[in-house]
C-alpha cells in the first residue's frame, strides 16, 4: 500500500468512529439543550466534509510502530486528537474571521446567519461567536473523556492525557503569538517561525506521535527525541505551506476563500519576507491591500504578484523544502516497525508535492 492508500484507510476508520462519537454527543445534548445539539450537528457536518486526518493517522502510526496492537482503542485516541484539532479550528475561525471550513459555513457564521432574523446584526455576530466558543470547549472535554475511557492502562492514559494538555497549552501560546504578530507591522522571520512551531508543529506532528507512543507504553527518551527531530521541521514546513496555499491555492481544495488570509491581515512568512524584499512602491501597495475587507479579484492578483515578484513566494517554498529535507534525514534514526517508518517517509513525499 502506498502512503495515500494507508492514509485513506485510516481516514475511513477514524471518520466512522468520529461520526459515532458525534452522534452520542448530539443525542446527549438534545436531551438538555437543543441549541448545543444543533451546534454540535453542524460541527459534525464540518468535520466530515473534509480534513486529511494527518494527526489521527500519525498517532496510530506511532502506536503501531512501537508495538501497539489494539486498533479499536487507538482509533478512539485518533478521534480524540482530531476533536482537539476541531476545537482549535472552531476557535481559530472566530479569531481569523473565517467564513468557510471544509467548504461549509464555519460554526460561528452558521449560527450568526441563522439567528440574524431574531436579533440585531451585532447581537447575531456575538451570539454566533459565543456559542462557538463554548462548543469548542466542549469538543476538548469530549476528547479528553474519550482517551480516559478508551480502555488503556491508567498509567498510559494519564501519561498521554498529561502530554495532550501540554500540547494544547503550547498551541494556545502559538495562537496568542499569531494574534499579537497580526497587530505588529515589523515581525521578523524568527518570530513567525517560533509562532509556527508553537501553533502548528506541536499539535499537528510532534504531539500526535508522542501521544501514540505513550499509548503504546513507550517511555524511551531516544524514541521521543528522534520523533521530535523528525516532526518539528515537518510541522514548520506544513504551516509555511498552509500559508502559501491560503493565498495561492484553489478555494475548492483548501475549503476556504483565498481572500480570507489577506483580508484578515495575516502576517505570514510570505508577508514578512515580501515586506523585507519589496521596493517602497510594492511595500506601500502590500500594506494597503493587507487587512482590507472585500478585496476585488484584481487586488488579490496584485497581492499575489507582489509575493511572486519580490521573491518572497520562492523564499518560503525553498525554506519549506529545507525543513522537509531536515525532517527526512531524521527518519533513519527512529526505531519503529517498518510499516510505520514507511508512513513517515511517505508523509515527507506527500508534503513535497502538497497542494491541499
Ligand atoms: C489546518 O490543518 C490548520 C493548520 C494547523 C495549518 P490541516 O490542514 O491539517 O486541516 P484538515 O484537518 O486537513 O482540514
Ligand atoms: C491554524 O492556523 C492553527 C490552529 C488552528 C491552532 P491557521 O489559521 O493558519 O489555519 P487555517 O489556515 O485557518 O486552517
Ligand atoms: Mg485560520
Amino acid at each position: 500500500m502506498n502512503f495515500q492508500q494507508t492514509l485513506g484507510g485510516l481516514k475511513t476508520a477514524i471518520d466512522k468512529e468520529l461520526e459515532h462519537h458525534f452522534n452520542i454527543a448530539i443525542a446527549q445534548a438534545r436531551e438538555k439543550d437543543l441549541l448545543i445539539a444543533e451546534a454540535l450537528a453542524h460541527t459534525k457536518t464540518i468535520a466530515l466534509a473534509g480534513g486529511k486526518r494527518i494527526r489521527g493517522a500519525l498517532l496510530c502510526q506511532a502506536y503501531f510502530g512501537l508495538g501497539g496492537k489494539d486498533k479499536k482503542k487507538i482509533l478512539k485516541a485518533a478521534v480524540a486528537i482530531e476533536l482537539v484539532h476541531l476545537f482549535l479550528l472552531v476557535h481559530d475561525d472566530i479569531i481569523d474571521r473565517g467564513e468557510l471550513r471544509h467548504g461549509k459555513a464555519t460554526l460561528h457564521k452558521m449560527l450568526e446567519k441563522k439567528y440574524r432574523k431574531k436579533m440585531t446584526v451585532d447581537e447575531a455576530a456575538h451570539f454566533g461567536e459565543s456559542i462557538a466558543i463554548i462548543v469548542g470547549g466542549m469538543l476538548y472535554a469530549i476528547a479528553n473523556k474519550i482517551i480516559l475511557e478508551a480502555g488503556f492502562s491508567t498509567d498510559d492514559a494519564v501519561k498521554a492525557l498529561t502530554q495532550l494538555q501540554k500540547i494544547v497549552s503550547l498551541t494556545i501560546i502559538g495562537q496568542s503569538q499569531d494574534i499579537a504578530i497580526e497587530y505588529s507591522k515589523d515581525a521578523l522571520q524568527e518570530d513567525v517561525l517560533t509562532m509556527y512551531e508553537n501553533k502548528t508543529a506541536r499539535y499537528t506532528f510532534e504531539g500526535p506521535l508522542f501521544v501514540g507512543a505513550m499509548l503504546a507504553g513507550s517511555s524511551d527518551k531516544k524514541t521521543f527525541a528522534s520523533l521530535s527531530a523528525y516532526a518539528m521541521p515537518l510541522g514548520i514546513a506544513f504551516q509555511i505551506q498552509d500559508d502559501i496555499l491560503g493565498v495561492f491555492g484553489s478555494e475548492k481544495k483548501i475549503g476556504k476563500s483565498v481572500a480570507s488570509d489577506i483580508e484578515e491581515g495575516k502576517q505570514s512568512l510570505l508577508v514578512v519576507k515580501a515586506r523585507e524584499f519589496a521596493t517602497s512602491v510594492q511595500k506601500k501597495r502590500l500594506n494597503e491591500i493587507l487587512g482590507t475587507k472585500n478585496l476585488t479579484q484584481k487586488e488579490i492578483a496584485e497581492f499575489q504578484n507582489i509575493l511572486k515578484t519580490t521573491g518572497s513566494l520562492q523564499y518560503a517554498q525553498d525554506l519549506a523544502t529545507q525543513y522537509l529535507v531536515e525532517g527526512k534525514k531524521e527518519i533513519e534514526k527512529i526505531i519503529l516497525l517498518p510499516a510505520a517508518k514507511k508512513f513517515l517517509l511517505g508523509l515527507v513525499a506527500y508534503l513535497e508535492g502538497r497542494d491541499i
